[in-house]
């Protein structure tokens, strides 16, 4: 098992040339960080995940806003601009793309640095931990689309700051198991008897030709595919609203999908091992996978920021 893991591991190390960590461009085996960071200590760190198409990065000043209020959240300063952040991103996008990498995802992450074990901040000014690396993204299958996938509903057994994109994800993982361990894809989570989101994505529900998610607040991630999605519904004269959704509405809605930056929107079709709606992708998703991919051929080329 050991032996088995050790491959895979050097396999994504194979895939992975170049990653960025404080400063330096280095191989993935020589970027190594502090036993006493605090991201290890206390999973303490925040973290994005940004897709990229045709060589850039895709809804790159929503992810950066979504990275302020993290770090605001863990009262840090961003250690870097906008233009610092695009050049590093540059670099690592033309490093994978020397690799013979297509599309990626850039993986980012900050944590306030090493410092003696305690859970108050240090009184000191500690130096954050900066990581980033792209890695190769490939698009849903088109069997996946096709049929779309299976998910299970569960108990939301998270915190109270599900807003905060927190490396911190035990409550996620344990959830998304869940889901594994019952041969499904996603975890979709219930609060008081609501619908919050997925164990690693949003949720959106569709009825009577009505497209819902809930609000933002603090039981779910403001996720940037959720927005785009609201944006070309909005756009495109799709009625669309962002609504408290009940456990008994998610169960009895004509269609079920969910949003990513690395899933992009999914049909889900079967839920608790029954069918939703007629048990496969519906007429909405057909309408706005088509929108989506339309928008992102507009990004390839250029004609949207
Ligand atoms: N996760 N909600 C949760 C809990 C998530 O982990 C994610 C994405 C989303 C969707 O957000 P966005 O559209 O901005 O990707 C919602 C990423 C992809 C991850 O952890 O790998």
């Amino acid at each position: 098992m050991y032996y088995i893991q050790c491959l895979f591991l050097n396999k994504i190390m194979k895939t992975i040339k170049c990653v960025y960590l404080n400063g330096k461009f280095l191989p993935p085996d020589q970027a190594l960080v502090s036993a006493f960071d605090r991201g290890f200590v206390f999973g303490e760190g925040i973290y994005e995940v940004i897709p990229v198409f045709g060589g850039r990065p895709f809804r790159l000043a929503h992810h950066l806003a979504r990275l302020e209020s993290s770090m605001a959240a863990m009262r840090m300063h961003n250690p870097h601009d906008a233009s610092a952040w695009d050049e590093i991103f540059a670099r690592l996008i033309k490093e994978a793309e020397s690799a013979g990498t297509g599309d990626q995802s850039i993986y980012l992450q900050i944590t306030r640095g090493a410092a003696p074990r305690d859970h108050a901040f240090p009184t000191h000014n500690t130096t954050p931990t900066v990581f980033a690396y792209a890695q190769p993204l490939n698009p849903p299958d088109p069997e996946t689309l096709a049929s779309g996938i299976a998910a299970v509903t569960t108990p939301d057994i998270r915190w109270q700051r599900c807003d905060i994109k927190a490396t911190a994800l035990l409550a996620n993982a344990l959830l998304r198991q869940q889901a594994v361990d019952r041969g499904v894809a996603e975890a979709i989570l219930l609060r008081d008897g609501f619908m919050t989101e997925g164990a690693a994505s949003n949720i959106f529900i569709v009825n009577n030709n009505r497209l819902v998610t809930p609000p933002k607040g603090p039981y779910i991630l403001p996720g940037i595919t959720r927005d785009l999605v609201l944006e070309l519904a909005r756009a495109n004269q799709i009625p669309c609203a962002e609504e408290p959704v009940s456990e008994a509405h998610l169960l009895a809605a004509e269609e079920v999908w969910l949003t990513s930056s690395t899933k992009e929107i999914l049909p889900i079709t079967r839920i608790n091992d029954k069918p939703v709606g007629r048990g496969k992708p519906g007429p909405m998703y057909a309408r706005m996978h088509a929108l989506y991919q339309d928008y992102k051929r507009a990004f390839r080329q250029g004609e949207v920021a």
